[in-house]
């Protein structure tokens, strides 16, 4: 079996923006037919919607654009840190918080942030909180979250056209 590369989007809640870029990277893979080299979930450092669907205005927010929602809500757990190659914090809160969880230094080495991966957004440094904003907060997010998963999914291409396992962790 082909070696994937598995990716971990992290926010406060997991049920806006962490859950949209996971469905949004796992349409743009299933479209560019990339979707069998990479694995991909989300989690969030706040236990309080463990188990929820996305929230319904992210859901409807994203559906417009053709992406389906449909995790659900769980803490991200120590193990976590084994399972992924990569965990990708939206803010800087999330990006700390992870820090705090890491069990290792090779463990942290894992995490890094959305921004990241932005080209069209080169003034933020993290993905806004959308859950008290209203429908353009939501729009800006899943701009933010298109732009970086196109990024990340460029580089999965490469790595995995030049054979690379040896570059998982860039
Ligand atoms: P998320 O948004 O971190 O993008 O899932 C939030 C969801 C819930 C809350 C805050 C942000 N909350 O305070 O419950």
């Amino acid at each position: 079996m082909e070696s994937k590369y598995r990716i971990l989007f992290v926010c406060l809640g997991n049920i806006c923006r962490s859950p949209a870029a996971e469905g949004i990277l796992r349409r743009m893979a299933e479209k560019r037919g990339l979707d069998r080299f990479i694995t991909i979930d989300s989690a969030g450092t706040y236990a309080g919607h463990s188990g929820d669907m996305p929230d319904r205005r992210m859901q409807n927010a994203a559906y417009a654009r053709g992406y389906l929602l449909t995790h659900r809500a769980r803490q991200v757990r120590p193990e976590d840190f084994d399972r992924f190659d990569r965990i990708v914090a939206m803010d800087d809160n999330n990006y700390h918080n992870l820090y705090r969880l890491a069990p290792s230094r090779q463990a942290s080495d894992k995490i890094c942030r959305m921004s990241d991966f932005f080209r069209e957004h080169p003034d933020w440094t993290y993905v806004p909180d959308p859950y008290y904003e209203g429908h353009e907060g939501f729009e800006l997010v899943l701009n933010m979250l298109e732009d970086g998963c196109r990024t990340m999914l460029d580089q999965v291409a490469l790595m995995f056209a030049t054979g690379g396992e040896a570059q998982k962790n860039p």
